[in-house]
């Protein structure tokens, strides 16, 4: 087949071989499906610089194709090709200078070389078109050999975004993006760009055709068209979609980047504020909340340190809880003369009760809150030396309110807490939950007198055997 003609279309494979010697093959318009092995030939090197295939129907480019070693132009264009192997460009390419690719389906095999090896012996290329190819997205690193490129034409492709590999190209003049799918480029196109624009203030791209919009998601993208050094091939005809589904052109970039800032900077603010506001609420609502569930909570926190800590003083059945103690003893300081003389001799030695006292009973080295929690819970009752000295004491009113926890959750709402009023308090001294708890009559006055008292020790012990 030393002379192809255009009058026998009919030929499926071509023998290559035979065009070893020559410079130029033109194979247009012959019906040639795969391109399997080269130009090769054993005997004489190859002087071939210019191959066009174009208007064939290689669809599947197998290779390798080796002695090509001054081929500087290469046509495949308009091939259907969609199956290029990544031996097809063997390292005989060192001449390839332009490469012409448009009008195929590389789109269906560029995305799947990950690792850029299809293009890889291709150093000296200065032209790579792969206009009209369906290509959707390009690996990073297709072409990271193409240290030469000056043109890279890459338009009516659906390409949305530039995620591949630029920035090595330092002569890159001219990047065609034309009619693809580009809505905004992300921040790694853009660097890519600026990094040779910097360079060499020469590099040109072209996004016209793409669907650009204008929003507050592609702020960055505006103000980095208005602020970059790479020329922007005619701008002004750029189309670009708001927020409010408007067309508008890129005529005056700065001013449109100004309109979006002002529109999103509203946006933000009215975010930033129903955020803050909605913080501030819940913030309030669980300081509120702790607050008037602190005893409770304080409450669940010790005994669930108890529980943890303690084995349980429980016998199977709930109803029969065992205790330590009769009754725990809670007292200011300032009152332990009188618990510690009289109503130690009273209730213990005379009437067989078990106190808890915390001067006594508690246990040295456990923290005081674990102490005095646990001595509530592991006592039947409660009795409050009331007093002012009591009122003014913080731990006894931890004692306090920690009983009235218990009694609540813990006793099936019994009343375990009984008051002893040693002093005469006004009732408006009294705190609330006190007062509350007067109300419900659980408590008797020391009367301090001889007679009185006889009394008041019976009350007293039945008040704390009652159960
Ligand atoms: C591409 O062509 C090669 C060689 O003919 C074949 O082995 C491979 O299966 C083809 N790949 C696809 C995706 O068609
Ligand atoms: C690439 O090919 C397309 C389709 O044939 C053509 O329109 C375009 O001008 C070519 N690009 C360049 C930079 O020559
Ligand atoms: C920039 O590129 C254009 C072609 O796009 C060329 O004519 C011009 O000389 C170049 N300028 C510089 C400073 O390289």
């Amino acid at each position: 087949m030393a002379n192809p003609s255009p009058s026998s279309p009919a030929n499926e494979y071509v023998d290559l071989f035979l065009f070893a010697c020559i410079e130029e093959v033109l194979v247009g318009d012959l019906f040639v499906a795969k391109i399997s092995s080269g130009f090769s030939s054993d005997s004489c090197t190859n002087e071939l610089k210019y191959v066009s295939l174009s208007d064939n129907v290689l669809h599947t480019w197998t290779g390798p194709i080796t002695n090509v070693k001054k081929l500087t132009v290469v046509d495949l264009s308009t091939n259907f090709c969609s199956n290029i192997s990544k031996k097809f460009f063997s390292p005989d390419f060192v001449s390839l200078k332009y490469l012409l690719l448009q009008n195929n389906l590389l789109g269906l095999v560029l995305p799947t070389d990950v690792q850029g090896e299809i293009f890889q012996n291709l150093y000296n290329v200065v032209y790579i078109n792969l206009s009209k190819n369906k290509i959707t997205n390009i690996p990073n690193l297709l072409f990271k050999k193409q240290y030469n490129l000056k043109r890279l034409d890459l338009s009516e492709n659906m390409i949305w975004d530039i995620n591949y590999k630029l920035s090595h190209m330092k002569n890159l003049m001219f990047l065609n993006l034309r009619n693809n799918r580009i809505s905004m480029l992300g921040e790694y196109a853009m660097t890519e760009l600026d990094s040779i624009a910097k360079m060499k203030k020469n590099l040109t791209i072209d996004l016209g055709g793409n669907n650009l919009v204008c929003n507050c998601e592609s702020l960055s993208f505006v103000k980095w068209i208005v602020n970059t050094p790479t020329n922007l091939h005619r701008r002004e005809e750029y189309e670009c979609k708001t927020s409010q589904n408007t067309i508008i052109l890129f005529r005056n970039p700065k001013e449109l980047y100004e309109t979006i800032l002002k529109e999103c900077m509203s946006y933000e603010g009215i975010i930033i504020g129903i955020t803050t506001g909605i913080l501030i609420f819940a913030f309030i609502l669980c300081g509120g909340i702790s607050y008037r569930y602190r005893w409770k909570l304080r409450y669940l926190y010790y005994m669930v340190n108890i529980k943890l800590h303690q084995s349980e003083y429980k016998s199977a059945n709930t109803d029969e809880r065992l205790y330590m103690y009769d009754a725990f003893v809670s007292y200011a300081n300032e009152d332990q003369a009188f618990v510690h003389n009289t109503l130690l001799r009273e209730l213990e030695r005379y009437g067989g009760i078990q106190l808890c006292l915390h001067k006594r009973n508690f246990l040295p080295g456990n923290d005081i809150a674990t102490n005095i929690t646990s001595a509530i819970h592991n006592s039947r009752k409660t009795t409050v030396i009331m007093s002012s000295n009591y009122l003014a004491s913080y731990w006894c009113m931890f004692e306090y309110n920690m009983a009235r926890m218990e009694s609540i959750y813990e006793s099936n709402c019994e009343n375990i807490l009984f008051l002893v009023f040693y002093d005469q308090i006004s009732a408006c001294n009294l705190p609330l939950q006190i007062i509350e708890l007067v109300h419900c009559q659980s408590y008797i006055e020391y009367p301090n007198d001889e007679y009185g008292d006889v009394v008041f020790w019976e009350q007293l012990k039945r008040a704390i055997k009652s159960y």
